[in-house]
């Protein structure tokens, strides 16, 4: 395979450069652009494309060039940094689970970890469609929360080779274990494990906009055995020293240097083959200049969407199994109001949760999840999600309505004149957490995903592959990155 790009190997960018053609009329095709030569093309530039791009260069020697669409890479990861004291507050991505070589690659670029010190603020149970504080609240006790965590470990465990990482091993559809195909609510009943709803919804559950609808395979991919045992204490998440998670990336983004290509996205598709490899056409949204990039591989990472997709010229085959995902949306920022209390975390909980109704302390999408005080500061963590068609601007509004009940129900002081909730940060994750129906499941949709690595030669990571974890996504992706490269050079 190697010798088929013997003319390429040694050429590492060159020819010329033209912006859009404001006034040259048609014919882009025949305008001669920027040529980057590369082994490797990697989409998306968070938590799995940035790790891949590290570890292709400098751990494979595979040379490789990264096309991101927002200004910084990280993805999920959004630190906000207060522009009068330069404190960071993490709005995304809060901690990362100390698993295989984490805090190796941190340190790799000098970001110092220290254990992740979790938040002991009072938790006030508001239903926000109310405003109505729930006085008459109990959640499960400590003892029987850890329970019903030990069980979840225990069931959860028994699937880990089909499970992680990745889905290699995932079994033929008629030999799914059919727990995995239960409705989580069910798979709650089956193993009691109910004293653990609100806390598995308090920590990524809420990213699954149904999540007791949702299948348990896919509950399992959001809240995985690992992340249990970090709340049983059994395992540590980490956490910078500095308290700014975008130090990681912003380090990243430094040291690949021209590697990194940010606020840029394919618009268009020339080859993409295992025999020929693979020519993008890409273009930065704040020059408009095009580069046509020729690599050996393509590493696909954000998730799959029709959006992110239709420039790739996706065949027959990737189009119908990768238009069979659905998924929820998430919106995450920094707020701010001189009436929010401090010292205390204020977290949706609809009214008929009370008495003791565990799974009803869910409440119905769209939603905000909470208005949680940052230690020491004035500063406060939103969290809003919803299905695929929830938007930023249903998500903002969402968000500001929530506020405005706690006003009408008094859990927050109405100013006078009326003071509106500043947002410092607002970020848009869009979709998120692709999942699929039991049908499809059962009709072979992962044998099909699976059937997507490596062909025309693209391999994919990235959380619609494997664990929504980033430390977890680092490990499935180190399994796809041994494929790839023994492809490249295969
Ligand atoms: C609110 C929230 C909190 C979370 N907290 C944690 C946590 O504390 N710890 C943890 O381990 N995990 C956490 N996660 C999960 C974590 O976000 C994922 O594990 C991880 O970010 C997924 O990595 P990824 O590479 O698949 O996607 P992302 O990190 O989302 O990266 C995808 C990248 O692709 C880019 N992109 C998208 N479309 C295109 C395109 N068309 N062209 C080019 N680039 C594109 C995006 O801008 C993004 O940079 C959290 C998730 C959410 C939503
Ligand atoms: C890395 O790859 C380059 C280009 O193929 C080659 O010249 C160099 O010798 C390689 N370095 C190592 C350490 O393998
Ligand atoms: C179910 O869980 C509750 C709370 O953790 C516990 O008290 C009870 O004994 C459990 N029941 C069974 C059958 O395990
Ligand atoms: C609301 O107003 C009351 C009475 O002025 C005051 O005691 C209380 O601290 C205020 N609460 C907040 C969160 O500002
Ligand atoms: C919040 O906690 C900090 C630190 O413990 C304390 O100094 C402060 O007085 C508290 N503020 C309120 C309003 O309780
Ligand atoms: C907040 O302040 C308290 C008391 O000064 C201190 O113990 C604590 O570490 C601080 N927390 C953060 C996150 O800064």
């Amino acid at each position: 395979m190697r010798n088929l790009f013997v003319t390429t190997v040694a050429l590492s960018s060159v020819v010329l450069t033209l912006a859009d053609g404001k006034g040259k009329g048609k014919g882009k095709n025949n305008d001669r652009i920027r040529t980057i030569y590369k082994d490797v093309v990697i989409i998306g530039g968070g938590a799995s494309g940035s790790y891949s791009a590290v570890r292709l260069r400098e751990d494979y020697n595979v040379s490789v060039v990264v096309i991101e669409k927002n200004s910084n890479l990280g993805g999920h990861v959004n630190t906000f940094i207060d522009p009068a004291t330069g404190r960071g507050f993490d709005c995304g991505v809060q901690n990362w689970i100390e698993l295989g070589g984490a805090r190796a690659f941190f340190e790799r670029f000098g970001v110092e970890m220290q254990p992740n010190v979790r938040s002991t603020f009072e938790t006030v149970s508001v239903d926000f469609t109310n405003g109505q504080q729930l006085t008459n609240y109990s959640p499960p006790s400590a003892a029987d929360r850890t329970a019903a965590l030990q069980r979840y470990v225990a069931v959860a465990e028994s699937f880990l080779p089909i499970l992680e990482p990745g889905w290699w091993t995932f079994p033929q559809p008629q030999d799914i274990p059919p727990d995995l195909l239960l409705p989580f609510q069910d798979f709650v009943s089956k193993h009691n494990l109910t004293a653990a709803v609100p806390t598995f919804h308090a920590t990524t559950g809420f990213g699954i906009h149904d999540m007791l609808g949702h299948l348990s395979v896919w509950f399992m991919r959001s809240f995985n055995v690992n992340l249990a045992r970090v709340l049983l204490g059994a395992e540590t998440s980490i956490v910078p020293i500095s308290r700014k998670n975008q130090d990681l990336y912003d380090r990243i983004l430094t040291s690949l240097g021209p590697d990194a290509l940010t606020s840029t996205t394919v618009t268009s598709t020339e080859e993409r083959s295992s025999r020929k490899g693979v020519t993008l056409i890409v273009r930065n949204s704040l020059t408009g200049i095009r580069t046509k990039i020729v690599a050996k591989r393509l590493l696909y990472t954000p998730i799959p969407s029709e959006a992110n997709t239709s420039p790739l010229d996706l065949d027959r085959e990737e189009k119908s199994t990768l238009s069979q995902f659905d998924y929820s949306a998430s919106y995450v920022g920094v707020v701010s109001h001189p009436s929010l209390p401090l010292n205390k975390s204020l977290v949706n909980t609809p009214i008929s949760a009370q008495p003791a109704n565990w799974p009803e302390a869910i409440p119905q999408y769209p939603y905000n999840t909470r208005f949680e005080n940052y230690a020491n500061s004035s500063y406060f963590r939103i969290i809003a999600v919803g299905d695929q068609t929830f938007t930023a601007a249903q998500a903002k509004k969402v968000i500001e309505d929530s506020f405005d009940k706690l006003v009408e129900g008094g859990v927050v002081n109405r100013t006078s004149p009326p003071e509106r909730l500043t947002f410092h940060k607002f970020e848009p994750h869009g979709l998120v957490s692709a999942y699929v129906g039991k049908e499809k499941l059962e009709g072979g949709f992962i044998q099909r995903l699976n059937g997507l690595q490596g062909r025309r030669g693209t391999w994919y990571t990235g959380a619609s592959w494997g664990v929504h974890l980033s430390t977890s996504l680092w490990i499935f992706t180190d399994t796809v990155l041994e494929r790839l490269v023994a492809d490249l050079w295969g």
